[in-house]
């Protein structure tokens, strides 16, 4: 086996809050105790193909664990075993470049990546580690849906950007008699609606995982004011369907691993409540404030903890594995047992780890009076 003199990082998809903490964690292992050298690839194998890189030193990375976003720069498109070229017709036509980011390592002498990513990325991870090259994935969403992981790091700190979102929703909708009805991220998968729901204090909580009915919604609204309250809280996943229904789409990315972007289901949830209610009902899309800020004490300690096994593995032979959290440790999992696997034995479709619709949160919530819409 080759000896590992230089590793480059690879931060691919959607960005959030931790990723810095994993960049500072693996170049501070790298160098105090491998004394190997780090480059970063900008915006994610976009860098790779192009060979733009920075190198990673402990002067570029010091001040920088906290901080939000990622200081590589992210792009969650550019899958270079099937990258989008245009033609000179101005047609797209899509080609196999791998070889050329192989080539761009073996220029620059670096000898291993360490990808950071959610399916997409580590698919492709994945795809560079059968052709040959040492990889190790790091995993990384927001969403939590990636299996094989108990946790991904960056969820924690979204989960506080929409705890703290309704914390300051709750005072106005109390103090207007309003519903109000939040929309948050997650893609397919309701973790984010759920977890930040109910430490939210929502009435309502629609996610995928559970289809829901709209007039029990509004049941649950008008049992409350039976109740003497006149708010409510509605928190709706953007992946949330009705009964029969299906996901509203908001946007195909051509060239992204997963083309569809979801979103715009809370605002005909809005409508249909105000159908059918007398107070005013509002609606906040949390967007990309859930995706950003400093990074919280979990997301930091797990994103360096995740860092630091990532060159351990690489330089102990651990290669074509990614680093995950099983309970309270940091252990590894070989990445063709990840991608597109529910290999924890979570429920799981198509490669996601869902949500279980009766599992033990969703029963937690029922029990504090939580309705999702479906009983
Ligand atoms: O996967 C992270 C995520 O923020 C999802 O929750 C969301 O659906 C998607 O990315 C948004 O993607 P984009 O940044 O392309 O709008």
């Amino acid at each position: 086996m080759k000896q590992i003199k230089k590793v480059g990082i690879i931060t691919g998809g959607g960005d959030c809050s931790g990723l810095n903490a994993v960049i500072n964690g693996i170049t501070k292992t790298a160098i105090n105790k491998y004394g190997i050298e780090v480059i970063g690839y900008k915006r994610g194998y976009f860098g790779l193909y192009h060979n733009d890189f920075q190198v990673l030193d402990l002067k570029a990375v010091s001040g920088t664990m906290h901080e939000g976003g990622t200081m590589l720069k992210a792009s969650n498109k550019d899958n270079l075993f099937n990258y989008r070229m245009q033609k000179s017709d101005g047609t797209y036509e899509y080609k196999d470049v791998s070889d050329v980011a192989v080539e761009n390592m073996k220029k620059e002498g670096v000898d291993a990546l360490i990808v950071v990513g959610g399916d997409g990325t580590l698919t492709s991870a994945r795809d560079f580690w059968r052709k040959g090259i040492p990889v190790v994935g790091v995993p990384k969403t927001i969403d939590n849906d990636l299996p094989s992981t108990d946790v991904t790091f960056g969820y924690n700190t979204s989960l506080e950007n929409i705890v703290d979102a309704l914390d300051k929703i709750h005072t106005t909708a109390y103090s207007h008699d309003r519903v109000m009805v939040v929309e948050v991220m997650g893609r397919h998968t309701g973790w984010l609606a759920l977890e930040g729901g109910i430490a939210g204090s929502a009435d309502v909580i629609l996610i995928p995982e559970i289809p829901y009915d709209i007039d029990k919604v509004v049941n649950k609204i008008k049992e409350r004011q039976t109740q003497g309250k006149d708010f409510s809280i509605i928190v709706v996943s953007e992946g949330a369907k009705p009964v029969g229904g299906d996901v509203v789409v908001r946007e195909i990315v051509e060239d992204s691993a997963d083309s569809t972007r979801l979103g715009g289901i809370g605002e005909i949830v809005t409508k249909q409540i105000g159908e059918r209610i007398e107070n005013e009902v509002r609606y906040t899309n949390l967007a990309y404030i859930q995706r950003g800020g400093i990074a919280s004490q979990f997301d930091r300690e797990v994103g360096l903890r995740f860092g630091v096994k990532a060159v351990d593995l690489l330089m102990n032979e651990g290669s074509g594995c990614m680093v995950r959290l099983e309970g309270r440790s940091v252990t590894s999992v070989h990445l063709e047992n990840v991608v597109g696997k529910g290999e924890m034995g979570e429920t799981s479709e198509g490669g996601a780890k869902y949500v279980e619709a009766d599992g033990e949160i969703v029963q937690a919530a029922k029990a504090i009076g939580i309705t999702f819409g479906d009983e």
